[in-house]
């Protein structure tokens, strides 16, 4: 069986699933039921000053009959005070030494960071992360993102840091921000042993049309929140690979953004995360997730022949390129499997209205007939020789495995952009002819 153990800038935990700073690590209590339940480390709910919060402070994008598939908030910080988030790491670390927790900070002087930094090696923190990201309330105290959003301040910051700190110290940096490997960058600079990412998103997710308020409402008030949860996963995705491939980066990552089950975490794993972490799929499904987790993950590994989730850390990242490098004569065409197709026609008129009408309406012919098909109906047919391979029909297909999208070797040498480019400027090949 494969070992799930993990190393993080030094910080040794006994799986690569953390849970993320937010209401799930709230207490002492939460986190000895995180433990149980097989977590193999808690980040804290972000110390500093206690703060005081809003009622109401969720709001939550359901798609369909997806509840939450993106979700929002307007919580700030722990509105409990420093004594006691400290005094309860200490009594989880007592019992459960074998996990890790660290402590999310955030604070203001360089006086307060050192303090903060000491506080929580004295009360047994495996490690430290910077709050750089929170993106409402705490950025108008001059915290949160609005250090996260300038690279000069998170290396300032860091610095100050690292003169004290004793313990591996992590950056949680924010996606506000044109490129996030600016921030991961001057993290670098100031010293810092990894850096952590996404924090939530700045959002607005639905108004009510009654009041013309949008949600969360506060006395007929909302500001705009942090997103998170699945929604936001391909936009984790795209921050921790290109804070990977970025060697002036070079820190180790861990991955935080809609990660619900094992292959969300292999996914941000195999793009360059050391371990992971879960703040909304908790909130939704409870701790219970990570055994499902752990398990789909370890059996992935076995099939795949990875000895170890170290072996998976980042084994995407170089397939992740630039578009200049992709392969222009390389060619895909969608293919429908009869036997699985429903009759609905929704790749029918995606094609037709969204794509490159390359479908055809033809008669069934006695071609296989899928659930719910109605006898005689015409069905969908692809004229290979159109068909772009932009894939959009094989996305709106309900059925799953229906269409899929083949290869197709056209005899062609591979050419990217870039070898176009300069072999038409040394006039080895004739311009390609625009799509008609
Ligand atoms: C209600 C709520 C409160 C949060 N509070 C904090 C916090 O105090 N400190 C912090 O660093 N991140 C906080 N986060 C952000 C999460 O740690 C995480 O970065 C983000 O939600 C993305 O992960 P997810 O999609 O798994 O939720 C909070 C998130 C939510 C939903
Ligand atoms: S979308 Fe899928 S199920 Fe519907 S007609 Fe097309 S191939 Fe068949
Ligand atoms: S892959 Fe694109 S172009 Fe080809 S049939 Fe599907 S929707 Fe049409």
């Amino acid at each position: 069986m494969a070992d799930l153990s993990i190393n993080l800038a030094g910080i040794k935990s006994p799986n690569p699933f953390w849970v993320a700073s937010g209401p799930p690590s709230n207490t002492a209590y939460q986190a000895h039921r995180a433990f149980e339940a097989g977590w193999g480390g808690v980040v804290w709910k972000t110390i500093g000053d206690a703060v005081v919060n809003v009622s109401s402070r969720y709001s939550a994008l359901n798609v369909g009959t997806v509840r939450m598939a993106g979700f929002n908030n307007i919580e700030l910080t722990s509105d409990r005070s420093p004594e006691t988030n400290f005094r309860e790491i200490v009594e989880v670390k007592r019992r459960w030494p074998d996990r890790v927790i660290v402590a999310s900070l955030i604070v203001d002087t360089r006086e307060r960071w050192h303090e903060f930094v000491r506080r929580s090696e004295d009360a047994g923190a495996d490690g430290v992360e910077l709050n750089f990201g929170c993106p409402h309330g705490m950025c108008e105290r001059g915290m949160g993102s609005a250090v996260g959003q300038q690279p000069a301040v998170t290396e300032k910051i860091v610095s100050w840091v690292m003169e004290v700190a004793r313990i591996p110290v992590i950056v949680k940096l924010t996606p506000n921000i044109t490129d996030i490997t600016q921030a991961a960058r001057a993290a670098r600079r100031g010293g810092a042993n990894a850096v952590s990412m996404i924090n939530t998103i700045n959002s607005i997710t639905q108004v009510n049309l009654d009041r013309l308020v949008p949600e969360p409402e506060v006395g007929g008030l909302s500001t705009h929140g942090g997103y998170c949860g699945p929604a936001v996963k391909p936009i984790a995705l795209n921050m921790v690979q290109s804070c990977a491939a970025d060697p002036e980066v070079g820190l180790p990552i861990s991955g935080i953004g809609g990660i619900a089950n094992w292959r969300d975490a292999a996914e941000f794993i195999a793009l360059g995360a050391t371990g992971i972490q879960v703040c909304t799929a908790i909130m939704h499904h409870g701790f219970r997730i990570v055994e499902d987790m752990a398990d789909g993950l370890s059996d992935y590994l076995d099939a795949k022949g990875f000895k170890s989730v170290m072996d998976l850390v980042g084994k995407a990242v170089p397939n992740v390129r630039k578009w200049e490098a992709l392969d222009l004569n390389y060619k895909r065409v969608a293919r429908i499997d009869y036997d699985k197709c429903i009759g609905c026609n929704l790749c029918y008129i995606a094609c037709e209205d969204g794509a490159h009408q390359s479908i055809d309406l033809v008669p069934p012919n006695g071609r296989g007939l899928g659930p719910g098909r109605v006898p005689g109906k015409p069905i969908p047919q692809i004229r290979e020789e159109d068909c772009v391979g932009c894939n959009l029909c094989a996305n709106v297909c309900p059925a799953e495995g229906c269409i899929t999208m083949a290869s197709i070797d056209r005899g062609l040498q591979k050419m990217s952009w870039k070898d176009y480019q300069e072999k038409l400027a040394r006039g080895e090949v004739k311009p390609i002819p625009a799509h008609p």
